[in-house]
């Protein structure tokens, strides 16, 4: 039985940056991880996907910059040169998170863990040949796509001929026609790369609108964006089935095939937490989600639940800030968890990024306050770089305050600006007015919103 002050169950972000931080905080750490360290974030999630796209968009600028004085003839894509790439990418930096652990002393065990519940030497876990006694917990074992029970979907899956994201990222021959069902995150980053590399694209979403909780008219001008790029939506479809052919669904009460070679699967992700002997701690459980509080502490003293596994926001970012929030309790310094201003980004071609409330948020927790919308050609740099440029700013301002509560971004570089608008949230309008933006960048179109 090896003895250390802390355990950390899974090595994604939010499980390498907990031992991280508690290995700097003076702790003696092992971090146990079944797989490659980083996660789905860096295996199989962010970090490929980001790859991918930036492959599509050089792809898309090499073929379509004649209106800039830029052509080119026989410009092709290479995917078996986009996953090599990705791959490069990927491997780089899980060796980097593996040098970061090594370089403040965390011991890495790389097994599948299995909680055997508490025992006079702390909570122990056996991991391989070893058993691990720690006086703290830290679960991070993250999520899994949903599959649900969609005939034909299960064996889609077997065959290849379904996917999710982990498969998805790593296909090295392309579809000629690919059904999406979903159409959140996941389903839209996929489908956008898809679709800049020439695959018909088809989006099945139950819902009448695509982006899940995404500021409304945000979510139709990507939707226009998707459009012309020559996806399909099918919206307000439910899924019936999946055959050789691709994927059936039902509209205004009649069956219909969206034709595909290839389908993928984007409707959620739940926490992971079969299979690793939480049964023997006596976890509280929100179906398979681990429930934490403010501090990220379960219902069991000196177990925490961070990232993806406590199924509030799965997001890495939020990961990240849990990870830190839970070895700042076990450290005794004073900090908590606030889920209320959480930037979400979705890397679409344009990016999609998005803080605090939106029109209908604030409204139905009976906030007071106007919507500012302005057009990103405002911005000089934006006319200069983008053609056709339908981009916006959206602006939530509370009106008895007069404080910024939300801002909501769809063009270019967004995802770069959107933490400067998260640090506006809740500051006065006439303070932010006096910040001086730089000239000229896509971002000042947030210095003209909050002088309309
Ligand atoms: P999601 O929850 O974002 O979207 C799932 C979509 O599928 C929803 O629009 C839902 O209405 C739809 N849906 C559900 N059942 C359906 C059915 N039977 N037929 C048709 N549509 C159906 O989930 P997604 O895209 O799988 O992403 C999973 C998680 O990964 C999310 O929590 C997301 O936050 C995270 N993620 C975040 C990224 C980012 O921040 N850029 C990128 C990728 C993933």
């Amino acid at each position: 039985m090896i003895k250390v002050d802390v355990i950390v169950l899974g090595g994604g972000p939010a499980g390498y940056l907990a031992a991280e931080r508690a290995a700097q905080g003076g702790k003696s750490v092992v971090l146990i991880e079944k797989r490659a360290l980083g996660g789905t974030c860096l295996n199989e999630g962010c970090i490929p996907s980001k790859a991918l796209l930036n492959s599509a968009k050089l792809y898309e600028h090499a073929k379509d910059s004649a209106a800039f004085g830029v052509t080119a003839e026989q410009v092709q894509l290479d995917q078996k040169q986009v996953i090599a790439h990705k791959n490069k990418v990927v491997q780089a930096l899980v060796s980097g998170v593996g040098a970061m652990l090594k370089a403040y002393k965390v011991q890495v065990v790389q097994e599948t863990g299995y909680v055997e519940g508490k025992t006079a030497d702390g909570f122990t876990v056996r991991a391989g040949e070893e058993r691990y006694a720690g006086e703290y917990l830290i679960l991070a074992s993250g999520s899994v796509p949903v599959i649900p029970g969609i005939p034909g979907l299960k064996e889609g899956l077997e065959k290849g001929f379904v996917m999710t994201n982990k498969e998805a990222l790593s296909r090295e021959e392309l579809p000629e026609k690919l059904a999406v069902i979903g159409g959140g995150v996941i389903g839209l980053e996929m489908a956008s790369y898809y679709a800049m590399v020439g695959v018909e694209v088809t989006i099945i979403e139950m819902l009448d609108k695509i982006a899940g909780p995404t500021e409304k008219e945000i979510s139709s001008v990507l939707m226009r964006n998707y459009k012309r790029k020559g996806v399909q939506f099918k919206l307000g479809c439910k899924v019936t089935g999946v055959t050789d052919q691709g994927v059936l669904y039902e509209e205004n009460g009649e069956e219909k095939l969206a034709e595909a070679d290839a389908v993928l699967c984007a409707i959620g992700r739940r926490a992971y937490t079969e299979n690793m002997g939480l049964e023997n701690l006596g976890l509280e459980m929100n179906r398979s989600a681990v429930v934490t509080d403010e501090y990220l502490r379960t219902n069991v003293p000196g177990v925490y639940a961070v990232g993806d596994i406590n199924g509030k926001i799965m997001l890495a970012h939020t990961a990240y800030r849990e990870a830190e929030v839970a070895v700042n309790h076990i450290l005794g310094k004073e900090d908590r968890m606030d889920y209320s201003v959480i930037p979400s980004v979705i890397y679409t071609n344009p990016e999609v990024a998005s803080v605090g409330e939106t029109e209908e948020t604030a409204k139905s927790k009976g906030l007071q306050v106007r919507s500012i919308k302005v057009s990103m050609n405002y911005a000089g740099r934006y006319m200069a770089e983008v053609e056709r440029g339908d981009g916006i700013c959206k602006m939530i301002v509370n009106t008895e305050t007069n404080t910024v509560v939300g801002v909501h971004l769809i063009g270019s570089y967004t995802s770069e600006m959107i933490y400067g608008a998260e640090m506006m949230i809740g500051k006065p309008i006439g303070d932010l007015q006096k910040l001086v933006f730089p000239h000229p960048t896509v971002g000042e179109v947030i210095r003209e919103a909050l002088f309309f």
